[in-house]
């Protein structure tokens, strides 16, 4: 294995087989030799710096019904909320004061938010602070809505697109949901010259390594400049509630593999890999993660956006607990940075 993995080191392409290898080895030395490789390549192009995003839940509605997550549609006892225009201003009010220059509202599928109250909303934020980043992650809709939300002066679009294989796709979405719809909305956000986002959950039900292969091919046709990807976490209140969850040895290996195929990519170190373990923010930041995107929605909400079971929301998941954060990142060896954070080639 030490092999493949120093040809992906050189920069080789490897074969479907070999990357399933790869992803399927859990030598401990192959991955520390992975660790070390990933963090060289972050460093080349992004140096120490971590960057931060201050991310606002702005809706636990969802009209999809993605069989894993907690805020699907059919999960009666899930606890709903939206925010207000003002709520969502304040929220970024806040996070600007705490030094955050990229704003991500995030939310379910919800009809309540349309064009107009989104682009008021954008161009509200824009106004107010024209030196920020506005991300958006807000499902699937259509090209002319994507359109209007850049016009207004959203700049990137967060989408992962769950599982590039068809077949592991329908079995972990109802028949009304379309993996090639999906693409059509990344493809269409590329096109309208947002900074745009893929990714996936490591170690979802039924998923193998030669899903995780097809998720990465699929990224190299793509060439998103972010890439999400966590650890999936069993919801007590969906059919998966008994099931093994995604494991951190696993998510490090392809957090690692993504940062070598797509060298300047903007990685997260994701708040699913932060609940699975005490270290695991850490642990990603290692090897090859890059943004961490801590919380700023309002308090009383934020246990409402349960897409998992024990997703954390306070300490160092929190917004206003940044400095505890920023001392976790120094004394790793990175450097947590009040800047926009675009991708490296962004033109
Ligand atoms: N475990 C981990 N991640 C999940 N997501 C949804 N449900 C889960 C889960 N059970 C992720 C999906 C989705 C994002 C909103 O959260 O990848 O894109």
């Amino acid at each position: 294995m030490t092999e493949t993995a120093e040809k992906l080191f050189r920069n080789g392409d490897l074969s479907d087989e070999e990357l399933t290898a790869l992803i399927m080895d859990n030598d401990s030395d192959v991955s520390e030799m992975i660790r070390r490789h990933a963090d060289e390549t972050r460093r080349k192009y992004y140096g120490n710096k971590v960057f931060l995003r201050g991310l606002t839940e702005i809706s636990s509605y969802c009209k999809n019904d993605c069989l894993y997550c907690g805020i699907r549609r059919s999960n009666h006892d899930a606890q709903r909320y939206r925010l207000s225009h003002e709520d969502i201003l304040s929220c970024c009010e806040n996070g600007y004061k705490l030094g955050f220059r990229t704003f991500v509202l995030q939310g379910g599928e919800d009809s309540f938010f349309t064009d107009g109250f989104m682009c008021r909303l954008i161009s509200d934020i824009r106004e107010k602070y024209p030196e920020c980043a506005i991300t958006l992650s807000l499902g699937e809709r259509s090209r002319e809505s994507y359109r209007l939300m850049k016009n207004a002066g959203a700049d990137r679009y967060l989408l992962r697109h769950e599982a590039a294989s068809q077949e592991l796709y329908s079995k972990l979405h109802p028949a009304e949901m379309s993996l090639e719809k999906r693409k059509r909305c990344l493809y269409d956000l590329k096109e309208l010259g947002y900074q745009v986002g893929a990714g996936f959950m490591v170690g979802a039900p039924y998923q193998t390594a030669e899903h995780l292969v097809a998720d990465l091919r699929f990224m190299q046709e793509l060439q998103p400049h972010m890439i999400g990807i966590g650890p999936f976490v069993p919801h007590h209140n969906t059919q998966f509630a008994g099931v093994k969850g995604g494991t951190l040895e696993l998510t490090l290996r392809l957090l690692g593999i993504i940062r070598l195929m797509f060298p300047k990519v903007l990685l997260p170190a994701t708040t699913a890999l932060g609940t699975i373990a005490p270290n695991g923010r850490e642990l990603g930041l290692m090897t090859g993660c890059n943004v961490v995107m801590p919380n700023l929605s309002p308090e009383n909400v934020r246990k409402k956006y349960d897409l998992y079971d024990n997703k954390l929301s306070s300490g160092e998941e929190a917004a206003e607990c940044l400095e505890k954060l920023k001392k976790s990142i120094a004394d790793i060896g990175y450097q947590a940075v009040s800047e926009r954070g675009d991708y490296v080639d962004y033109v």
